[in-house]
Formats: C-alpha cells, structure tokens, sequence
C-alpha cells in the first residue's frame, strides 16, 4: 500500500508515517514545513528512513509532485491557529479550502481509493449542545473552524464508490512531539515546558473550563482505521469525531503537572468540549487507549 501524507512532518503527521511505515506502507510525505520539522523523519543515524519519500512543497499553490500509484491519502497540511485565522483569514481559506481542493483533484486524478482528512471540534463552537454529536448543528466561530466545515463539503462532493472520503474531527490531540512554539500550542506543552523550566503553571481564568483530550496515537489509529475501510465502503461520506467522549478540566491539567499555579487572564475560548464518540466505536470499532491524566503523570516520570 502506499499512503501519501500531506502534513507527514507535523505532529499528529509524523506519528502517522512512522506508524504506516511500521504497517509496512510505502509513505510519501508532502510538507512545507511552515510548522513541521524534517527532524520528525530522520532516523537517529540522521537519514531517512527506508520506504519514505519526502516532498518539500506547499500543497497551496505550484506543482504537486507526479506521485504515481497513489492508494490512501491522509490530508493533515493546515495552518492550526484559530486566533491566527481571526487575523489572517486569507491565509485559512488558502491553506484549508484551496490546498484540500488541490489535493482532493490530485487523489482523484491519481485512483487513490480512499481519503481521510482532518477536520476539528471547533465547528461545533460555544455550543451547550453537550456532547458535541457528529449531527449538531455546526456553529464555527473563526476562519479555520468555517473553512474546516467547507473542506467537509468539498470532500462530501469527491466521495465516491471508488474514492471513499471521510472526515474525522479531532478533539484535542496531545502526546509526544507536541510544539511548544509554532502553530496551534496546546495547554498540556505549554504546562510541561513550564513545569521542566520551574515555572509556575499559568491557567487562562479559573481553568474550569473542559477539553476532550485524545492521544496522538490513538487519533493515527482512527485515521487508519477509517483509510482501510472495515466494512468495505460507505454510501455516504462519513464524518467522525475523534474525541474520547471524557471531559477535563483544564486546572486538573495543571495539577497533574504539579508546582505552583498561577491563574491569569481568561481567554475567549469554549467553555466546554466533549465529543459523543458512540458513532466511531460502533462504525469503525475504535476505542481510544490513552487516557491523559494517566499519560502526564507517566510522562513526568519518564
Ligand atoms: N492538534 C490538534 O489538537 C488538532 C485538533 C483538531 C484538528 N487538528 C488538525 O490536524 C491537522 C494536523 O495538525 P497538527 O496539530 O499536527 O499541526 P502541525 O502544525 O504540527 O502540522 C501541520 C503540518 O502541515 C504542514 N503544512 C501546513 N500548511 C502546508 C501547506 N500549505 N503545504 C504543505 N504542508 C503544509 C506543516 O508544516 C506541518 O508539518 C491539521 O489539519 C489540524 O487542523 C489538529
């Protein structure tokens, strides 16, 4: 099998080639490294690694590269900045609508047979809708949660019986190689930088407000998963959350760190998130493994 990874040197990308080269894929990966690192790919020896193939391109504009025999395609290339997106709209219609519908031509152009993009909980919005279900009304409150939804319709339109397409949105993703500095920065490195560092932790408002954190591994387990098709193909383009359908709180977050914790201003943010995960358990049969509080206090011990 060959699997083409747009984003393959980010961080939820560089878990996803390192997991389908394990699978014995062929990967190629397409990145402009805007956020990602080419580090990510390399071997300790400093070389690629055997079966991958990686194009330096920015899937937003200029040519794609003449990749032939193309079976999956993961399409994880995006800017991630929600408040960047407030600021810079352009560059999100670019770098979401325009690159997926580039690269969703590509794949056609080229028989892949099945697609799995990201897409993100943030279209569901400030909802009190709680758990956030795949069939509530989306509300996308920045550009790059409004432009994730068009990419959802776009995709809607190349499903087929011979190009399978699917959407998964992701709640949010955490675990190894998560950036401290570029792109979208999570709570949980901006806690672990300032835990390594001695610092105080700093909860945005009274940290009461809730997040569905998912494991990076399990979230490549589900893009998998979906590619592959278990039951054969769907009639309609699917679209599922990738959540673990628990809810935290962020200052238990920063208490599981440990140290000193300072609150500061609170941000205009979701109050909660939650995903209803019953649709891709029952559909794709996957479960997330990892849970977070477990993994922070495994993580500082490690
Ligand atoms: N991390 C999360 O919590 C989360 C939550 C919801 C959705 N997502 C989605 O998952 C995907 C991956 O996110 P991530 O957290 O790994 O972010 P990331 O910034 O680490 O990865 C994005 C990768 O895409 C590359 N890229 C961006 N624009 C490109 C372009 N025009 N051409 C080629 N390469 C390009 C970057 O260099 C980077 O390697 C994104 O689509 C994001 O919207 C992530």
């Amino acid at each position: 099998m060959h699997i083409v990874i747009t984003g393959g040197a980010g961080f939820i990308g560089h878990h996803a080639t390192w997991r389908a080269l394990e699978r014995g894929w062929k990967v190629s990966v397409l990145d402009n490294f805007s956020t990602g690192k080419l580090e990510n790919l390399l071997l300790p020896s400093g070389n690629i690694p055997g079966g991958l193939t990686v194009y330096e391109c920015d899937i937003a504009e200029g040519p794609l590269p003449d990749i032939p025999n193309v079976d999956y395609l993961l399409h994880l290339a995006a800017p991630v900045s929600v408040e960047e997106s407030l600021n810079n709209p352009d560059k999100y219609w670019k770098g979401i609508c325009h690159a997926s519908q580039r690269m969703l031509t590509w794949a056609n152009e080229r028989s892949c047979q099945s697609v799995v993009a990201a897409s993100t909980a943030a279209i569901y919005g400030d909802t009190e809708d709680i758990p956030m279900k795949e069939t509530n009304t989306p509300d996308p409150l920045s550009p790059y949660a409004e432009y994730k939804l068009e990419m959802e319709e776009m995709l809607d339109g190349y499903h087929s019986s011979t190009m399978q397409c699917a959407a998964l949105r992701f709640f949010n993703v955490f675990g190894e190689g998560q950036p401290n500095d570029v792109g979208y920065v999570s709570a949980i490195p901006i806690f672990k930088k300032q835990y390594e560092s001695y610092k105080p932790i700093t909860v945005t408002g009274d940290g009461l407000q809730t997040r569905d954190f998912v494991y990076v591994e399990d979230v490549v387990e589900a893009c998998f998963t979906a590619l592959v098709r278990p039951n054969g193909g769907f009639e309609a383009m699917p679209i599922f959350n990738v959540g673990t359908g628990e809810e935290v709180r962020v200052l238990d977050i920063a208490e599981a760190f440990g140290g000193e914790i300072i609150h500061i201003d609170p941000r205009e943010e979701q109050r909660r998130a939650l995903a209803d995960i019953s649709l891709i358990t029952q559909v794709l049969d996957w479960r997330p493994q990892t849970k977070v509080l477990q993994w922070i206090k495994e993580d500082k011990n490690a």
